[in-house]
């Protein structure tokens, strides 16, 4: 059966040489949705935790372009923390699981990819009726 925890790291191609890196990520190629948006956080103050919420149907990939922060990801049944610190990795994170942000460096971007435009219907915000709707 599929799992939404499964190892969701998903490695880019860095073209690098004497001059710096470049990552590419193509439609259709390095990511398993289209992108309908991006946006990105940077500017975190590093005493500061963002997410706290799921998606009904959003799905994303998270990014760090620079510096690093650590994700805690929770479908309901176990929860798990991964710390994203290369600019050649996406953290997938699909529907239905609760995303928590901390640790942000100062310098950090993170950049993220979705396969939706924002909606805020979309949006579980409270841990409780996501539990509940875990669960059913
Ligand atoms: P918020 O959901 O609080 O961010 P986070 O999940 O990182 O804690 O979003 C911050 C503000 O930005 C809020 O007013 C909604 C707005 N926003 C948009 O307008 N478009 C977007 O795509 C996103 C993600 C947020």
């Amino acid at each position: 059966m599929y799992n939404t925890m499964d190892m969701q790291l998903i490695k880019f191609q860095s073209h690098g040489d004497e001059r710096g890196s470049l990552v590419a990520i193509e439609h259709g190629k390095e990511i398993p949705f289209d992108v309908k948006r991006i946006y990105y956080l940077y500017d975190t103050k590093t005493d500061v935790a963002r997410g706290f919420h799921a998606h009904k149907k959003l799905k994303q990939i998270l990014i760090a372009v620079n510096g690093s922060c650590t994700i805690i990801l929770d479908d309901g049944k176990e929860r798990k923390s991964v710390k994203l610190t290369n600019p050649d990795e996406g953290l997938f994170i699909d529907s239905f699981v609760w995303r928590e942000m901390h640790d942000f460096s100062e310098d950090c971007t993170l950049l993220v990819l979705a396969n939706s435009h924002y909606d805020e219907a979309d949006y579980i915000r409270s841990y409780d009726k996501f539990l509940e709707m875990a669960k059913s």
